[in-house]
């Protein structure tokens, strides 16, 4: 039986596309049991629909706080069987009492090589700072915002002549990768959060994992 999980996603919906690919050619062994957003328009719906994926959509402007947002959004996650919740371009923050309750079992995607740029803009931000390097990190989600113990990153470098959107376009695919290994490394086993600390094959990690060149995670 593959491992059930469910994505978030607020818009365009690029991530969960690759991870509905890699399942698709029988790469991932995940079985995407729900996607839900808190917009109705999202492309990242109606992708998911035309898979065959169950869907919905909550509006937060209907709920009075955002705890009782959050705490709709799970309940409905959890009757839906999924045992991890994938965050691909869900642009909310969480309720921290939401989060204790799936701590290790959230993850996120984050266009930034962490801890550097939490929050928005992360690709002006970077190269606003002139840094050499950008990146994307996979993060198991703790109540502070792209807070949360990395797994792993990956790297791309900034070409002197690069603007925002140039950098944003080169680093997707890139980030599809990573969330692909990250999810299929989780539904194996192989990686876990275990007291705080993100653990692979068995082993406390000291720094995040990278890619290798077939796509796997590999603690270079
Ligand atoms: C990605 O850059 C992801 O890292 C960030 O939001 C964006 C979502 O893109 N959290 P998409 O909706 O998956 O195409």
């Amino acid at each position: 039986m593959s491992f059930p999980i469910a994505v978030l996603a607020s818009s365009r919906g690029s991530n969960l596309a690759a991870l509905i690919d890699a399942k698709e050619a029988g790469k991932l062994p995940v079985e995407i049991v729900l996607v839900a957003s808190d917009k109705a328009e999202a492309p990242a719906l109606r992708n998911a629909e035309a898979h065959g994926i169950r869907t919905f959509a909550l509006n937060p402007k209907t709920f009075p706080t955002r705890r009782e947002f959050d705490e709709a959004l799970f309940a409905r996650v959890a009757e839906s069987g999924a045992k991890h919740v994938v965050l691909a371009g869900f642009m909310r923050i969480l309720d921290a009492n939401v989060v204790e309750q799936w701590l290790g079992r959230i993850i996120n995607i984050h266009p930034s090589l962490l801890p550097k740029y939490r929050g928005l803009h992360t690709h002006r931000r970077a190269i606003a700072a002139r840094d050499a390097e950008h990146g994307a990190s996979v993060h198991f989600v703790t109540a502070e915002l792209d807070g949360g113990p990395v797994i792993a990153q990956t790297r791309i470098p900034i070409h002197p002549h690069d603007d925002e959107d140039a950098l944003a376009a080169r680093l997707l695919p890139e980030e599809h990768r990573l969330l692909v290994a990250c999810v299929d490394a989780i539904a194996r086993g192989r990686v876990e959060l275990r007291d705080g600390v993100v653990h692979c094959d068995g082993k406390a990690l000291h720094r995040p994992l990278g890619l290798d060149e077939n796509g796997t995670l590999d603690a270079a």
